[in-house]
Parts: structure tokens; C-alpha cells; sequence
């Protein structure tokens, strides 16, 4: 959407995934604090996003969605206040719907002018929209209106289209939104991690700055899966070009999760200016390398073992990764953080054990 947002993916953090309708302003808070203590929020985690959960089932006398009392007691806009005076951004929640997937609360359709006005008077910075409990009609018709309605509220807000992937909004979500979801809601767990990385990775070319495919949030740190796996799942995520919203409670996040989702070299792959997304160039039954261009005519790749088996041998090639042929590389470790002192021409091979995965930076020097 050309709203001049998400030049590069969006970073921050969302309720969902780990608290659910279990949310409150003071943990909202703490978790705008913490993102700045911990120094998530210098590596570009900006946006502290509130899920379902977070109105009263009632509209006011106004028709205007009212915070929830016993939860939310000093409003949203004192929220926003708060997290903008940490120099991190409030996103919020709505649904293209009757009411929201929870029910709990009301959804924003036949009410788009007015909530985006509200949400735009709070200082709401980042929207995602739901599509529960809608009339039936089509998403292509009732997104654009909100679309409208936040380019009319006078603020820029970040567009989420959360459709979950059923009518296939990689084909449509560019013109509407900033972001849009390629899939059902992720699960803390492997099968349902990998098979949202594949299930995105179909509609690659259509990621671009300012729109991404969306694989949900992240699920790292939540217990789940094992430390190879939420490093598969962060790697993946970030080489796909999707968000990168902690899913987690950062307010009692471990030294293991740190390792993960504060690891810049990666960042550095999501966040790189050229917003080309990643996809896979090779298959061969468990092993998978995948890759995609970065500025300067580096390429980002992971190597990726899928399968039972440890110490498998993988072979990024020149020609599946998109490097002339007789090129000599430098190949940068994300994970180790290390340099290699080998050289590499027309392939890097390397061992990579069951559930794992390898990164790297290929830079070309000759
Ligand atoms: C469905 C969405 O896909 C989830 O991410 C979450 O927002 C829930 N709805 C909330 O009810």
C-alpha cells in the first residue's frame, strides 16, 4: 500500500500468540518497558501491537468502540502516550466483521470511518484486521473500505490484512495493505512452524517494500520447540521477508531466546533495503536450501535440514543462488557469527544436523 509505511518488513510485538484474551494495559506497559531494557526495541523492535480482547462488547452512545473497563481503565490513548514516550509505536486490533474472533468484542464492519478516526485520535500507529463473523461478502470488498477509511483518518497507520490466506491475498493485499497473512494461525510447535514457511513461500513474488506475505508471528520463546527449531523458524522468517512480531513474554524472556530474535546479522537479512524475498532454489527430499538477494550483490542462503537424519552434507551452488559462475565468495556464519577464512567458488558445502539449519551472507570479492 503506498501509505509511505513498511519500506522494510515490521518488527515489534503482538499479544496473541502467548497471552491471548489474557491482556491488560499494565502488561502492556511492562512490555513497552521491557522491549527498551532489554534492547530489543534499539534493534528495531518498534511496535507493541494489542490483540482480540481489548473492548467491551459494547459501542458507546457514539458508536465508538470503548476500551475495556476492567482491563484497560485509562484508555488507549493514555497507552499510546506511554509507549510513544519510549519511542515505540501502539498497534491495535479490529475485525472486518460483526465482531472480533473472539467475540468477545465488536468488529469495525459498517463502522470503518469512524473507528479508523478513533483509532487514528488514540495515536494508533499499526492496525491488524480480522475477518471473523463477517456478512459473507467478499474480502476484496469490505478490506478496501477500511483501507479508505485509515488513508482518510488523517495519520499514517500500518494496514495488516489478516485474511489468513484463504482467497489468496498475495494476489490482491498490494493495494490495500501493508502486510497480509498467507496463512491459518501459527501453533507453537514444528509442523505447524514449517508448514506456514512453506505455505508462504509460494507467494514470494509478490512480497515487495511497503506489502509483505505475513506467515503469522513469531512463536520463539514460548516453549514449544526445541533452540534448533526457533532458529530455523526466526531464519526462515527472516530471510521470507515476513514481520518479525515476538510472540513471547519479553517482560521474562531467557538468555536463549535473546540469542534468537536479538541476533542483528539476521535482523539484518529482514531489514535489508533491497526487499527481495527469499524462496526455496533446491529440494532434495529433506534437505532445502533457500535464498534471496541483499543489497550490494550479497545473497542471504539457509541451509536447511527438514528431516530425522544428523550430519547431513548440503551444497549451496552458484547456480541455484543466483551468483555468476567462477565467482569467488566470502561466506559470513549468522549463527556462529563468524567470518569462514575459506574461500568459496561456484559452491559452499556444509554439514547440518536433523531439525537445524545453517545461515549465511555470500558476499562476492572477485
Ligand atoms: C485470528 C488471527 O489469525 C489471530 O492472529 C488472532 O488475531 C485471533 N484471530 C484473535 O482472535
Amino acid at each position: 500500500l503506498a501509505n509511505g509505511l513498511a519500506a522494510t518488513p515490521p518488527m515489534g510485538w503482538n499479544s496473541w500468540n502467548h497471552f491471548g484474551c489474557f491482556i491488560d494495559e499494565k502488561m502492556i506497559r511492562e512490555t513497552a518497558d521491557a522491549l527498551v531494557s532489554t534492547g530489543l526495541a534499539k534493534l528495531g523492535y518498534k511496535f507493541v501491537n494489542i490483540d482480540d480482547c481489548w473492548a467491551e462488547i459494547s459501542r458507546d452512545e457514539k458508536g465508538s468502540l470503548v476500551p475495556k473497563n476492567s482491563t484497560f481503565p485509562s484508555g488507549i490513548k493514555a497507552l499510546a502516550d506511554y509507549v510513544h514516550s519510549k519511542g515505540l509505536k501502539l498497534g491495535i486490533y479490529s475485525d472486518a466483521g460483526y465482531f472480533t474472533c473472539s467475540k468477545k468484542m465488536p468488529g469495525s464492519l459498517g463502522h470503518e470511518e469512524h473507528d479508523a478516526k478513533t483509532f487514528a485520535s488514540w495515536g494508533i500507529d499499526y492496525l491488524k484486521y480480522d475477518n471473523c463473523n463477517n456478512d459473507g461478502s467478499k474480502p476484496t470488498v469490505r478490506y478496501p473500505v477500511m483501507t479508505r477509511a485509515l488513508m482518510n483518518a488523517g495519520r499514517p497507520i500500518f494496514f495488516s490484512l489478516c485474511e489468513w490466506g484463504d482467497m489468496h491475498p498475495a494476489l490482491w493485499g498490494a493495494s490495500m495493505g501493508n502486510s497480509w497473512r498467507t496463512t491459518n494461525d501459527i501453533a507453537d510447535n514444528w509442523d505447524s512452524m514449517i508448514s506456514r514457511a512453506d505455505q508462504n513461500e509460494v507467494y514470494a513474488e509478490y512480497a515487495r517494500p511497503g506489502g509483505w506475505n505475513d506467515p503469522d508471528m513469531l512463536e520463539v520463546g514460548n516453549g514449544g520447540m526445541t533452540k534448533d527449531e526457533y532458529i530455523i523458524h526466526f531464519s526462515l522468517w527472516a530471510i521470507s521477508k515476513a514481520p518479525l512480531l515476538v510472540g513471547c513474554d519479553v517482560r521474562n524472556v531467557t538468555k536463549e531466546t535473546m540469542e534468537i530474535i536479538a541476533n542483528k546479522e539476521v535482523i539484518g537479512v529482514n531489514q535489508d533495503k533491497l526487499g527481495v524475498q527469499g524462496k526455496k532454489v533446491r529440494m532434495e527430499g529433506d534437505l532445502e536450501v533457500w535464498a534471496g538477494p541483499l543489497s550490494g550483490y550479497r545473497v542471504a542462503v539457509v541451509l536447511l535440514n527438514r528431516g530425522p537424519q544428523q550430519h547431513r552434507e548440503m551444497i549451496a551452488r552458484w547456480d541455484d543462488i543466483g551468483i555468476p559462475p567462477g565467482t569467488t565468495v566470502m561466506a559470513r556464519d549468522l549463527w556462529q557469527h563468524k567470518t569462514l577464512k575459506q574461500r568459496f567458488v561456484d559452491v559452499l558445502t556444509a554439514t547440518v544436523d536433523s531439525h537445524a539449519c545453517k545461515m549465511f551472507i555470500l558476499k562476492p570479492i572477485s
